[in-house]
């Protein structure tokens, strides 16, 4: 696509993922492919490499990205094929300087956190605008099973009141461009929780899932072992985040390296 094309932020995500790529895939790796504007820019570079004849496999985090991959020709595998991935590299909305993330804007979020946790190493990629101090303007994504959501929002609500955020904290069930509720590819809801600032991401991470009804949420906290920023003119940085312990106990070989220090 040419440049003109493209905003300046397009730009970025482009550069970071084709950076990504060439940085950090190697023939090969099974990888976990994220969901979102900046994951299908780096879906198209993992087909490149693909064409170049590298023996590379994908596990999709949305139906969304297994139709790209499909579509673009990177193999794909399924749970039953695998124990652990090589790499998951995934986008985010939010991203602190320890690596916590708030994810979930594509409603991919449940089976981008399955994945994640089937990784070795979980690479973000972001262009520079979603690098925050405090993570929270962007409304945080909780997955709800549709039976009896409206309790499951009202313990939200209790519970983040307990947290100390404001009574009237806007809890807002995601719609679609029609207006129709939006139904995520495990047929639960999203209810998006605008909480401005979150000030402990981690308790918020390890708590929020014991709620009945809540299938998970889009804090990301211990996850991230690596975010790679781009900027419109494609300077690239990296943060090294893999020293950040989990909010959550992890069985995998990712989880038992951060537990054990
Ligand atoms: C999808 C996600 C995405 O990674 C996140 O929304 C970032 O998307 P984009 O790359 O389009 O800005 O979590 O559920």
């Amino acid at each position: 696509m040419a440049d003109d094309d493209l905003s300046p932020q397009d730009r970025a995500k482009r550069a970071v993922a084709y950076a990504a790529v060439e940085r950090y895939v190697k023939p090969g790796m099974l990888l976990g492919l994220g969901t979102g504007s900046t994951m299908a820019w780096v879906v198209r570079a993992v087909a490149d490499l693909v064409a170049t004849g590298a023996d590379i496999k994908g596990v999709p985090t949305s139906t969304r990205t297994r139709d790209q991959a499909l579509e673009l020709g990177v193999p794909l595998i399924g749970f039953d094929e695998f124990d652990q991935l090589d790499l998951v590299i995934d986008g985010a909305d939010e991203v602190d300087h320890a690596g916590t993330m708030v994810k979930g804007g594509g409603a991919a979020l449940l089976w981008e956190r399955i994945v994640a946790d089937s990784g070795t190493s979980f690479l973000c990629v972001a262009d520079t605008s979603k690098l925050v101090d405090t993570l929270g303007a962007f409304p945080l994504p909780i997955e709800v099973v549709q039976f009896g959501w409206q309790a499951t929002e009202r313990a939200i609500r209790r519970f983040l009141v307990e947290q100390c955020y404001p009574e009237d904290v806007a809890l807002v069930v995601r719609t679609t461009s029609s207006g129709e509720p939006l139904v995520t590819d495990s047929g639960n809801l999203i209810i998006d929780a605008h909480l401005q600032a979150i000030p402990d991401p981690f308790v918020l991470d390890r708590e929020l899932v014991w709620i009945p009804g809540v299938v998970e949420h889009g804090l990301f906290s211990g996850i991230c072992d690596r975010v790679l920023f781009a900027d419109p003119d494609g300077a690239i940085t990296v943060l090294e985040t893999g020293d950040t312990p989990p909010a959550r106990p992890s069985t995998t070989v990712r989880g038992r390296r951060q537990a054990a220090g």
